[in-house]
């Protein structure tokens, strides 16, 4: 991944017919996918990507309404263990709301203006909720080049615990989380989670999320993104759980 300011600018040209569209109406507001001047910032040796949306008070909360009206849905809803992750609701895009097809092209727009090409393909996409207790451990993404994950609501604040909830990184390959020592795992990385915040990650490296505490759920939406789609099924029947 390159360094720098990623994010003004154009757009990678698209080299097929795909037309995007360039914004989409939420409520009474016209929200384009990539507000002028958004700037994605570089941190992990250049392969962690990070940008903050400033408009989420025009499409947060019915994201989160439409969320937990899913959370029981037979048809796109998912509950796991604890350690992982808790309640699962995939496919963004067949939600039926706007605000998640903006949230779904801000979430393709991040990955072809970070990896500077015209092209991305989601593998799996998906929100997860998760209630006192939940949380996930350590691990990587199968399949896809790259992952996103998008912070929608932290819950409640925990004055005793600043950690609580908090996505991290734990990868030894990476200088940041090997502060003390070459290839000793000594220092997560925990960058920060302000609901709009959206970071892009290669899907291999190691994170996980520390224990959700609290009675209001903490909400966030994942994406495994790759330049091309992929053979098979992103989640074969019998296979453990995408997190
Ligand atoms: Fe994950």
């Amino acid at each position: 991944m390159a360094s720098g300011d990623l994010g003004a600018g154009e757009s990678p040209a698209d080299s097929g017919s795909e037309t995007r569209p360039s914004g989409y109406r939420c409520g009474d507001v016209l929200l384009p996918v990539w507000p002028d001047g958004q700037e994605v910032k570089i941190y992990c040796d250049g392969v962690v990507a990070l940008t903050r949306f400033a408009d989420t008070a025009h499409y947060h909360q019915r994201l989160v309404d439409k969320v937990l009206a899913m959370e029981s849905s037979d048809s796109h809803a998912r509950r796991y263990f604890r350690g992982a992750g808790g309640i699962k609701v995939y496919d963004l895009p067949a939600w039926g709301i706007p605000e998640a097809e903006l949230l779904h092209a801000r979430a393709l727009e991040m990955f072809r203006r970070a990896l500077k090409t015209p092209k991305a393909q989601v593998d799996v996409c998906w929100a997860n909720i998760f209630r006192d207790g939940d949380f996930i451990m350590p691990h990587s993404h199968t399949r896809s080049s790259e992952s996103i994950v998008y912070f929608l609501s932290n819950g409640a604040e925990d004055r005793d615990n600043p950690l609580n909830g908090r996505f991290s990184v734990v990868d030894p390959r990476l200088e940041e989380c090997c502060k003390d020592q070459e290839g000793r795992m000594t220092t997560p990385w925990v960058p920060p989670q302000t609901p709009g915040v959206m970071i892009m990650f290669p899907a291999a490296i190691l994170h996980f999320v520390n224990p959700h505490r609290g009675e209001q759920p903490r909400i966030s939406v994942a994406w495994n993104i790759s330049e091309d789609k992929l053979p098979g099924a992103p989640i074969p029947d019998g296979a453990g759980p995408v997190v």
